[in-house]
C-alpha cells in the first residue's frame, strides 16, 4: 500500500472507484449498476483518476472510433500505474467481451477484463486481483445478468432507466452487437414490475425501458408476453408519470404495438426507430429484412395513430457498395420523413461481421461529405420543424440545471426536445407547462405558465 502525501487514502479500508462509460444508454446503466454493488461494498465513487484505487471503463465496440478512444484512455494510465502499481485498472462491457485477452496483451498494465455478462461479480474480481496480484479476465458467456435495482447508484431521481431485455438476434450484417451482447434475454413482467415500483418509491417519474431489439421483448420467454403488455402493465402504476422505450426495430414493431402506445396515456409520443438506409439495395445487404417503402408506411401508419408523434432515426453511410444513387434514396428518405432528429455514423468494419467480408470502397472523403450533407439536412428540418413549436405550450419533466446555463433549468417534453428556462431550483423533478419562445435545432427556450421570471 502507498502511504505518500498524495495518495494516503489509497488503502484496504477506503476503497475508491473512478468509472467512465463510453457506450450507449445500456452500458450506461450497466456502470450504474456496477457502482451501485460496489457501494454496497463500500467504495467510494471519485470524480478523478488521481484519487482512484480502482479505475474501471466501461467500453464499446460498435465502430472503431469508440476502441481508439478507449485504448488511448488506457494508454494514459500506463504512467500512474507505474507510479502506483497498486491501483486496479478494469475494462469492462462490449470490448472487453471482444477482445478478451488480446487487452493485456496490447496493455499489460489492465489488471481486469470483464465482459458484458459479468459484471455483477466485480466485487470479487477485484479482490481475486488484491490477493493474487494478475491478470483476472471474465468473459463467460453463459452468465445471466440480474442485480437488484434496490442498491443501484444513480445521478437522475427523477428519470431512470430499466433494462427489459439483453442481447440481440438480428444479426444486422454491419454490426457487432449480437456478437458482444450475447442472444436475446427477455426479463420477466414481474421483475421489471417490481424494479420500477421501487424506483416509484424513491422518486422515480419517468422509466426509459431498454432494449436493443426493444419490439422483440418477450420473445425469450416462452410465453405470448409483448411489450405492449408490458407497457400496459406499467401504465397502471401509481406515482408513474412517463413511460420511453428504446430501441425500436422496423421489422418487428407491430402495428398492435403503435394502437397500444396511442391508448395507453404514461406512454410518450416519441419512437426512436432507425433507418440505416433508405436503398433497398443497401437495406437488403445490410440485413435489415425490410425494404424502405416498408419503413416509409410504418412511420405514416404511427403517426396517423398517435398525434403529435415525434420520430428519431439512424442512418449509416458509405457501407460497402453505397453508391451516389444509394445515397440520394437516403437524402429523399429523410426529407420526405422530416424526422425529429437523426444519429448518421459513418460505416466501420467490424471484424466477425458479415459485412466486414465486404470491400469496405467506399473512401473515407466520401463517407465524409455523405455524413456532413446529412446532418446538414437534419439540421434544417429540425430547425424548421421547432420553429412551428413557436408560441405553443409543452409539458415539460424538469431534470436539473441546464448544462448551458447552470442558472436556468433544463427538461424534456413527451416528445423528447430538449427545453430551457428559468425557474426556481424546486421545480426540480417536477412536470411543468412551458410556453416557447425561441428555438434553434437542439433546443426549445421557454417561460414557464405564470412565471414570475422575465423571458
Ligand atoms: N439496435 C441498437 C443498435 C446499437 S448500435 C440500437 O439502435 O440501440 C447504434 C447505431 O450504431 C445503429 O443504429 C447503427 O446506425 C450504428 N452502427 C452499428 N454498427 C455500425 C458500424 N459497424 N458502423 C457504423 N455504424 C454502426
Ligand atoms: Fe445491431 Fe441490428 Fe441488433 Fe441493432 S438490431 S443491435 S443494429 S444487430
Ligand atoms: Fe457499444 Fe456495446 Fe452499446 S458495442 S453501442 S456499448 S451494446
Amino acid at each position: 500500500m502507498i502511504h505518500s502525501a498524495n495518495f494516503h487514502h489509497r488503502d484496504q479500508h477506503y476503497k475508491t472507484v473512478f468509472f467512465e462509460t463510453f457506450g450507449c444508454q445500456m452500458n450506461k446503466l450497466d456502470a450504474e449498476l456496477s457502482l451501485g454493488l460496489l457501494q454496497e461494498e463500500g467504495y467510494k465513487i471519485v470524480d478523478n483518476v488521481d484519487k482512484a484505487d480502482v479505475i474501471l471503463f466501461n467500453t464499446c465496440s460498435v465502430r472503431q472510433r469508440a476502441e481508439d478512444k478507449v485504448y488511448s484512455h488506457l494508454g494514459a494510465l500506463r504512467i500512474l500505474k507505474k507510479k502506483h502499481p497498486d491501483i486496479i485498472v478494469g475494462v469492462l462491457g462490449c470490448m472487453a467481451q471482444k477482445d478478451g485477452e488480446a487487452i493485456f496483451k496490447r496493455m499489460p498494465h489492465v489488471d481486469l477484463v470483464c465482459g458484458t455478462r459479468m459484471f455483477s461479480r466485480l466485487p470479487e474480481l477485484i479482490l481475486k486481483i488484491r490477493n493474487h496480484g494478475s491478470h483476472v479476465i471474465a468473459i463467460d458467456e453463459d452468465h445471466i445478468v440480474n442485480i437488484k435495482r434496490a442498491i443501484t447508484y444513480r445521478p437522475n431521481t427523477y428519470q431512470a432507466f430499466v433494462t427489459v431485455m439483453r442481447g440481440c438476434d438480428n444479426f444486422c450484417s454491419y454490426c457487432i452487437v449480437p456478437y458482444v451482447r450475447g442472444r436475446e434475454i427477455s426479463r420477466t413482467i414481474e421483475d421489471i414490475k417490481e424494479e420500477v415500483r421501487a424506483l416509484i418509491s424513491n422518486g422515480c417519474k419517468e422509466v426509459t425501458l431498454l432494449g436493443q431489439n426493444i419490439n422483440s421483448y418477450g420473445k425469450s420467454l416462452n410465453t405470448t408476453t409483448t411489450l405492449g403488455d408490458l407497457l400496459s402493465e406499467l401504465n397502471d402504476l401509481d406515482g408513474l408519470e412517463r413511460i420511453r422505450f428504446v430501441t425500436s426495430h422496423p421489422t418487428d414493431m407491430s402495428r398492435d404495438l403503435i394502437r397500444t402506445m396511442s391508448r395507453l396515456e404514461k406512454v410518450c409520443e416519441h419512437l426512436h426507430m432507425p433507418a440505416q438506409s433508405g436503398s433497398d439495395r443497401i437495406l437488403k445487404e445490410m440485413r435489415r429484412g425490410y425494404v424502405s417503402n416498408y419503413y416509409r408506411e410504418l412511420i405514416h401508419f404511427a403517426k396517423e395513430h398517435i398525434p403529435h408523434l415525434t420520430v428519431a432515426s439512424d442512418f449509416i453511410v458509405g457501407f460497402p457498395g453505397e453508391t451516389d444513387e444509394d445515397f440520394q434514396e437516403t437524402v429523399q428518405l429523410m426529407e420526405t420523413l422530416r424526422f425529429q432528429n437523426c444519429f448518421i455514423f459513418k460505416y466501420s468494419p467490424r471484424t466477425g461481421t458479415r459485412a466486414a467480408e465486404l470491400k469496405d470502397d467506399v473512401p473515407d472523403e466520401v463517407k465524409k461529405s455523405r455524413n456532413l450533407k446529412l446532418l446538414e439536412l437534419q439540421k434544417r428540418i429540425s430547425l424548421e420543424k421547432n420553429k412551428k413549436l413557436i408560441g405553443k405550450q409543452v409539458q415539460v419533466l424538469v431534470d436539473g440545471a441546464s448544462k448551458s446555463d447552470p442558472n436556468r433549468l433544463s427538461g424534456r417534453t413527451r416528445q423528447n426536445h430538449i427545453v430551457v428556462f428559468s425557474g426556481s431550483k424546486d421545480l426540480i423533478g417536477e412536470l411543468v407547462d412551458i410556453r416557447i419562445h425561441e428555438v434553434t435545432d437542439l433546443t426549445l427556450y421557454g417561460t414557464l405558465k405564470n412565471s414570475p421570471y422575465p423571458a
